[in-house]
């Protein structure tokens, strides 16, 4: 069950007072604490009113209840966001229930290992669908009530293998956060003068049970921790991000604090993507 008590940090409980945020891929595809699921909550907790909008019933449901729980608000709204009457639906429901949209926080994503020769068509569309085509309709969807409201903030979560090239080879993944980059540049520019804002939140390894659940699969649970350990290591940081300094980016982003950002690309990776230049050897054996 989650518990908002289990929050890090201040409680400052008034960053997001007034506003309404609709998080598409609110929930988690595991037990605990997802990307989606803490961003949810901290907004909640700033004093947002949030639509939790995700394709899992359950998962949204769960986000709603903790919030609810803890006495905030929030709707559980079931929607795929990769269907655009689906996700327009959502946006008229939350409009409905709160009367606007002044945050749209589009966390879907999704990956499927491939190099660029073994990219079927199948899997580079739904890749494709998940991180780039799902953004637009959302962006599509909420622009006109943000329009008429005469201010809004879009938050789009990323990945930096959209900015480097991931060995783990993620070619469909790779470019569909790239394309998201681009996406929110544009609409960051053609409403730059309206109140509206669009960022992207560019995120490097972080703990979250989709990523254990993935590595439990591939590794089994006695290799788990060392799996782990083993990704953290190659990190500068020497460590995972976690889900709570997600969320707290993202209070930003949403927030009149950030009144003066847009088309920004905010990397929070640990330091992964810094571009190294190599120095000569100290000594010649
Ligand atoms: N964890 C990391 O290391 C990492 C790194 C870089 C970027 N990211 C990004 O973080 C985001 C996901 O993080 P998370 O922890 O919330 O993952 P997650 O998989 O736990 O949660 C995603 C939620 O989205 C929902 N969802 C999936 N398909 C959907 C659809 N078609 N319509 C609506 N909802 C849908 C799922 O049901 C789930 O509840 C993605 O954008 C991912 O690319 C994660």
């Amino acid at each position: 069950m989650l518990d908002l008590n289990e929050i890090p940090g201040a409680k400052s409980g008034g960053r997001l007072a007034g506003k309404v945020a609709l998080i598409v891929g609110a929930g988690s595809s595991a037990s605990g604490w997802s990307n989606g699921s803490a961003v949810a909550a901290l907004f909640a907790r700033e004093g947002a009113a949030v639509a939790a909008v995700d394709v899992s019933a359950d998962a949204a449901e769960e986000v709603r209840e903790a919030i609810v729980r803890a006495g905030g608000r929030c709707i559980a709204l079931v929607a795929d966001g990769t269907k655009k009457d689906e996700i327009a639906r959502a946006v008229a429901q939350c409009v409905a229930e709160f009367g606007r949209v002044d945050i749209l926080h589009n966390n879907m994503g999704g990956s499927i290992p491939s190099k660029v020769l073994d990219s079927t068509e199948a899997d580079w569309r739904f890749v494709l669908d998940r991180n780039l085509t799902a953004a637009l309709f959302a962006s599509q969807c909420v622009l006109p009530v943000m329009v008429k409201q005469g201010n809004g903030s879009i938050i789009h979560i990323s990945s930096n293998a959209a900015v480097a090239y991931p060995r783990l080879n993620m070619v469909s993944y790779s470019a569909a956060k790239a394309g998201l980059h681009a996406l929110s540049r544009a609409v960051a520019m053609e409403y730059v003068t309206a109140g509206i804002r669009s960022n992207c939140i560019i995120l490097g390894h972080i703990d979250t049970p989709e990523i254990r659940r993935r590595a439990l699969e591939r590794f089994g649970a006695d290799k788990l921790e060392e799996v782990m350990t083993a990704r953290a290591s190659i990190i500068p940081m020497k460590r995972v991000g976690t889900v709570w300094e997600v969320a707290h980016a993202a209070v930003y982003f949403a927030s009149d604090e950030s009144g003066f950002v847009t088309g920004a690309e905010f990397i929070m990776d640990g330091g992964t993507s810094i571009p190294v230049v190599e120095s000569y050897p100290d000594k010649v054996k």
